[in-house]
């Protein structure tokens, strides 16, 4: 029986209603993917309030990867909230908050001994990053990449790099950050091609430290090892490495953004892991709460203590509830029942299958790409000029939607469609989503040429 179940038309009347009260109450600059208002989750399904199911590729934008309500984490946190729900980490500490940091220590890239701070948000926790690499260097500048995104406070704003809808309006920014290419190797900033580029985009970092801001002067880089906001770009296997050794030569330290790679999206836990590399500091988010707002940054021991007592914090920065349901995350990713990094493997491949089928048929999917689970389509007017095609991929989402399922779109031209399914999803469920992407894949290239026809002529 297929998971989709379609009440009304979408969105449906109740789902109408609220978005008029919305519109009165709430600011515009809240937008939404989906016009339909949720009623509950689970697994990978939601429900909308006029009784729609839907398949749900978004996960909340990749915070449930064990899944909507994850029962290993509500049982985590119901038995929190038998005891407290907040006190505040700085007045009267707790046990889980202790023992989460000893397992993100445990768990993230690298044997050297490490702490970690809890934050409430991925933003705040990039800011965090950025404050304890300052503090340990005594440096001031930050180079980040083209392509990134890393948050929506205006240290993270100034890091992240896509203007509208993000940037625009909203300056001045925090100074002494700069940005360079990342490998976008689609869209090459070089006009160069891999392999025969010789990573030139990695080794450019010698020639910025030169031509724009002295390396003694940068405290740190920081990198997102997938792109997430900027479209599921896949460095190439040394990009990082390269990057990281230029980094260590000049004393710079090496931030990774996990925010949305993170927690077994790529298919091993953290996506730093498919490049061998050992960051300072990992910033992690997201799915690290099962759905509860958490953060952290987990680094190096010596470079996490350079701020002094009372340096760092936050009134609910790691509040008990959020710890309870992340330590959960971490026991259901060790569940062999489970087995969350094999799924995300197997969706990967199954997405990966379909996704390259569709490629050699329809024009408008220009490339496909992406690690473990963490895929996605960018969308093209033509293969030949490889112009972004938004309206497109705009007219996919709706379609999709309409059809019960969701799916969001990423990249700095918003022609991507991405996939953050909850892991928990089933093959079953998984084939009837792509039948709903390909169909809109379909509806919209309807018109357009097909490649095995144009081919054929
Ligand atoms: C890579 C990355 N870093 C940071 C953030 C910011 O996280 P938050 O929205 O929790 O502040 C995001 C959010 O999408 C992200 O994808």
């Amino acid at each position: 029986m297929s998971t989709i179940q379609l009440q009304t038309s979408i969105p449906g009347p109740k789902s109408r209603a609220l978005a008029a009260r919305r519109e009165a109450a709430v600011p515009r600059g809240l937008s939404h993917g989906t016009p339909v208002y949720v009623a509950r989750a689970q697994d990978a399904w939601l429900e909308d309030v006029d009784g729609n199911r839907f398949l749900d590729l978004a996960g909340g934008i990749g915070c449930v990867n064990v899944g909507h309500r994850n029962p290993m984490v509500t049982t985590a946190i119901e038995s929190q909230l038998e005891n407290f729900l907040h006190t505040c980490v700085q007045v009267t500490p707790y046990e889980n908050y202790v023992r989460l940091a000893e397992r993100l220590n445990q768990i993230t890239p690298g044997k050297f001994s490490k702490r970690t701070l809890l934050l409430n948000t991925g933003a705040e926790a990039v800011e965090n990053a950025i404050k304890i690499a300052r503090a340990h260097t005594g440096r001031s500048s930050v180079i980040a990449f083209e392509d990134a995104f890393h948050g929506r406070t205006m240290m993270a704003l100034a890091l992240t790099s896509k203007t509208h809808p993000y940037k625009a309006g909203f300056a001045p920014f925090p100074s002494d950050v700069y940005q360079v290419p990342y490998a976008y190797c689609y869209r090459c900033s070089y006009s160069l091609q891999y392999p025969s580029c010789d990573v030139f985009c990695a080794r450019h970092l010698e020639d910025t430290f030169k031509r724009v801001v002295a390396a003694e002067d940068v405290a740190a880089v920081i990198a997102e090892p997938v792109l997430g906001e900027g479209g599921f770009v896949t460095p190439p296997p040394e990009f990082f490495r390269i990057v990281m050794d230029i980094c260590h030569k000049h004393g710079v330290l090496f931030i990774a953004d996990e925010v949305q790679s993170g927690f077994g999206r790529t298919g091993k836990m953290f996506a730093c892991e498919h490049y061998g590399i050992e960051p300072d500091m990992v910033v992690t988010a997201k799915s690290l709460g099962g759905g509860l707002p958490l953060a952290a940054v987990t680094g190096r021991a010596e470079i996490m203590d350079a701020p002094g007592p009372g340096g760092l914090g936050g009134t609910f920065a790691g509040n008990p509830l959020s710890c309870a349901a992340a330590n959960a995350v971490l026991d259901a990713f060790e569940a062999k029942d489970q087995d969350l990094l094999s799924r995300a493997n197997s969706i990967g491949h199954q997405f990966q299958k379909r996704a390259q089928s569709w490629q050699s048929r329809y024009e408008i999917v220009g490339d496909v790409r992406g690690l473990g689970s963490m895929r996605a389509i960018e969308l093209v007017k033509s293969r030949e000029t490889r112009e972004p095609a938004p309206e497109e991929t705009k007219r996919i989402t709706q379609y999709c939607y309409e059809h019960g399922l969701i799916t969001i779109t990423a990249g700095t031209y918003n022609n991507v469609i991405r996939v953050l399914v909850p892991l928990v999803i089933t093959d079953e469920q998984m084939d009837e989503a792509l039948d709903v992407l390909e169909d809109a894949l379909a509806s919209v290239s309807a018109g357009q040429p097909v490649i095995a026809e144009a081919i054929s002529k």
